[in-house]
């Protein structure tokens, strides 16, 4: 396990009155539909570096992924993502609520860091689960609020990523530090033992397939990064 502390690369200088831009969306979109968006402010650069790690670290060096990013928001994750791409790979964007997958679809359009990808990007207004069966992915980055789902819902989706995932590929989420604690203060009982129950589940996916796990302070609120392998050979 380890500690990123920073922002890294391009995403650093991502500019004041985008961010500004995709804050605002992403504050207004998360007063309508909390349960969904899972939090008040986009990832930070370091999140986003952070979550793009096997991209970067492809199993087969300067060889083409399938990308599949599951909860797109307001492309702070993507920007990661796409500094990390490289010629051939493609890269699935899936965005549940119709305004952020609208704004992702102009950040292929102008957005300084999606536009070098935007022939290799498709944007899906859908959830994640809706995407079918007969697609398969390298590399799963997916950005949805476990912590704010039963614990039968996160089983479908991590079931749906593994089953669209190639043998060898990975699956990199994130969670909140100290969920759980505050939850234990603040939440009404069912609240925080549907979320006890969502915790037990997603920490026995990663004590199954876990293969790294970050804790990224530079963030708001700090996150851990988890990054699971699905057993098998890498194609
Ligand atoms: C915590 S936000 C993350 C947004 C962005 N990736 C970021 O890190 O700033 C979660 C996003 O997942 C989307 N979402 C929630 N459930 C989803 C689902 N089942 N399928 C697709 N998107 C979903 C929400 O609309 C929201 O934009």
């Amino acid at each position: 396990m380890s500690e990123i502390q920073s922002p890294a690369g391009p995403l650093s200088s991502l500019r004041l009155e985008e961010r500004l831009r995709d804050t605002r969306l992403f504050f207004s979109q998360a007063l309508r539909t909390f349960h969904a968006t899972g939090s008040i402010l986009p990832s930070s650069a370091a999140l986003a570096h952070s979550m793009a790690e096997y991209v970067r670290s492809r199993p087969v060096p300067d060889k083409p992924v399938r990308i599949l990013e599951a909860g797109a928001g307001t492309g702070a994750i993507s920007r990661g993502i796409a500094a990390a791409m490289i010629p051939g790979d493609t890269l699935d964007l899936v965005e549940s609520n119709p305004e952020f997958a609208a704004h992702v679809e102009e950040l292929l359009r102008s957005d300084p860091a999606m536009s070098p990808v935007a022939d290799s990007a498709t944007v899906h207004a859908k959830l994640v689960n809706d995407m079918g069966r007969d697609r398969r992915y390298d590399v799963i980055v997916s950005g949805l609020p476990f912590a704010n789902f039963t614990a039968d819902a996160v089983r479908d989706i991590l079931d749906y990523y593994f089953e669209v995932l190639e043998p060898g590929g990975t699956l990199s989420f994130y969670g909140y530090l100290y969920t759980k604690e505050v939850k234990a203060v603040i939440a009404r009982r069912e609240d925080y033992l549907r979320q006890a129950r969502t915790s037990w589940l997603v920490q026995d996916w990663i004590d199954r397939y876990g293969i790294r796990s970050d804790k990224v302070f530079a963030n708001v609120p700090p996150a851990w990064v988890h990054h699971l392998r699905k057993p098998g050979k890498t194609g």
